[in-house]
Parts: C-alpha cells; structure tokens; sequence
C-alpha cells in the first residue's frame, strides 16, 4: 500500500512502500506512523527490576554508534536498544575514530558500510549531516539522527510523547510548556513537533528574551518570558538545560541569576495543575534550570523518561530494519 508523501522530509524517510526508512526529523512524518512507534515501545515496557523485554528480531542486523557529541542516555539506550533486539553494535566516538585524522563523513560512512553496518546512528554537532549521509548511503542502510546541531532529536521527541502519554492518557486536553533555553534546544525542537502530530491542545514557550527563538519556529505557540505565567495552570513542564556549547562565551546566563528567574523550584510548580508533571531530558544542571527537590520529587517523571528512551529506540530500530528483514528471509 502506497503511503501520500506530503513532502520532501517524508521522501527521505519513508521508503517506497510508506515503511520508515530513515529518522532524522519528526517534521511531516504521519501522525499514524508515529502513533505505530509509541505502541510498540509501549510493548517493550517492562517493570524495573524485572527482565528487560527481548527479541531476535534484529538477529543479523549491525548497528554501529557513530557519536560527535557528548552524550549519556541516548547513546547508552541505542545501544543497549540493539542488543536486546539481538544487533551487532559498533560504537565509535568521532574524536578517537580517523574523522580526527582527516577523514570525511562519508568516507567514514562508506568504511563502516563496507563492515557490512546496516543501521547508522549519528549524533552530529553540524547541521544537515545526518540527512546528507542519509541521501548517499547505500539503499539498504538506515541513518538515525541521535541529536543533530540544535535541530532535531527525533527519539527524544518521541520517548518525550510516549511519557506523556503513559501519564495523562493522551495529548488533546493538555497544556504543556517547554521552559529554558529553548533558542537551541533541539530537544524542544522534536517533542513539539511530536506533540502536534498527536493533536497537542496548547504549547508554550518560556524563555528569556535572548534564549527565545524566532517568531518563525514553533508557530501557534504562545510565548513567555516569565516562568510563573509560562507554568501558571500547565498539565506538563519540560525543563531544558542551557546549551552553553551552542553560545558563545559571553551570552552564556550566569546560572545563579538564571535560577533566580527561571528555576524551577517548589514554590513556583505549585503554579502548575496540582498534578503536573515535570520532565527534563537530561542532564539536568540541578540550581541552574531545576531546584534538585523537584527533580527527585513525586511529579518529576525523568528517570520515567529515560526507560522509555530504550523502548522508543528499540521500536525504531525495528521499524526501520523491517524491509531489510523481509529482504532477507525473503532470499
Ligand atoms: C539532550 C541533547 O543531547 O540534545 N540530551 C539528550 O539527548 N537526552 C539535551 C541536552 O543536551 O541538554
């Protein structure tokens, strides 16, 4: 069955037949596809303390990590994402791998695509490179963006909607309002595009004056710039951390001053709807955008966040190696 491609971010990322081929940007993607992801990560969610969910679904398929930025959580649940599918995982840092030496994208690219790598997932400093090696990779190969520049993180925004969902039940009524450096966050980037593919009812923007960004992204925002408004009645709140590696030394907010406007502290969640949940996609810089009693308190889903950031990606690696394995078995 032949999927409508509204656009040229679906062309790249849908193969032939509608099937999800590449991830790089939630931005067009059908709200129906996405709904599809949240339901399979939701059937890799198993009780902490209990087995991880399993498979051999992957079971000949090579992942490799190829990772240009710092990164915690999104590098650890791919990984451990393949391998409780049953992958072959590489990773490589791109600081200790020959793109150090000299060596261009794609010929890093095509080296690993040699090793017979059939899933790429990058996290890139620079814009546009995951969707450039994306067009010139080899037509079996997938590429997942990890997080790239301060555009999109297409896993966040998913395991970002996966946890709202599992806590409100859907998105319809909710308010929701992403607070902090949101100017280059590409974190705020993904779930807002997430939420509006799943009919989001209202999402605002909280930022300082020089931490906003232009009136041309997030369009049907409302935008504020204080955070006892910006909060005042919200079912959710998403906490960024100020991306200082983005900005340049001398407009980094010093973060005592920071904290005294825009901390999120107990006094100022009390704002929220008394069952408002609090989210942060890591890491947190605890007295900077978060006091640390929230961040450990009863309405903070973080770590809730980070268990679904495995299911989320294991639901992509699945989707997007599904061709690839009916090729396969196909043979
Ligand atoms: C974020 C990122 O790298 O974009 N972290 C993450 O992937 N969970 C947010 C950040 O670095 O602040």
């Amino acid at each position: 069955m032949k999927v409508p491609q509204p656009n040229a971010a679906m062309l790249q990322q849908l193969d032939a037949d509608g099937r999800l081929q590449h991830l790089i940007n939630l931005e067009g993607l059908p709200r129906a596809l996405i709904e599809r992801l949240l339901n399979r990560a939701q059937q890799f969610i198993r009780p902490l303390g209990a087995p991880p969910a399993r498979s051999s679904a992957l079971a000949g398929v090579t992942v490799a990590n190829l990772f240009g930025e710092p990164s915690t959580r999104t590098r650890g649940s791919f990984e451990l994402a393949a391998r409780r599918l049953g992958a072959d995982v590489i990773n490589l840092e791109v600081h200790l791998s020959s793109r150090s030496k000299g060596e261009t994208i794609l010929d890093t690219v095509y080296t690993l695509q040699s090793m017979q790598i059939d899933v790429l997932v990058m996290r890139e400093a620079e814009s546009g490179v995951p969707g450039y090696v994306a067009r010139h990779v080899a037509p079996h190969v997938s590429v997942l963006s990890a997080g790239e520049s301060h555009l999109s993180h297409p896993t966040q925004g998913l395991l970002d909607a996966l946890t709202i969902r599992q806590c409100k039940g859907g998105f319809q009524k909710l308010s929701v309002a992403i607070v902090g450096d949101v100017a280059h966050s590409r974190v705020a980037r993904s779930t807002f595009q997430a939420l509006n593919a799943l009919g989001v009812g209202a999402v605002r923007i909280v930022a300082p004056p020089a931490l906003m960004p232009g009136p041309e992204e997030f369009s049907g925002c409302e935008r504020l710039h204080s955070l006892e408004q910006g909060i005042r009645g919200v079912d959710v709140i998403m906490m960024l951390r100020i991306q200082k590696e983005r900005m340049s030394e001398s407009t980094v907010p010093v973060g005592a001053n920071y904290f005294r406007e825009f901390g999120l502290t107990y006094e100022r969640l009390r704002l929220a709807k008394p069952d408002a949940i609090v989210m942060h996609p890591g890491p947190m810089n605890r007295g900077v955008e978060i006091d640390s009693e929230i961040a450990d308190g009863p309405q903070s889903v973080i770590q809730q966040q980070v268990t679904n950031g495995v299911a989320v990606r294991m639901a992509v690696l699945e989707a997007v190696t599904e061709g690839l394995r009916r090729d396969w078995n196909r043979a």
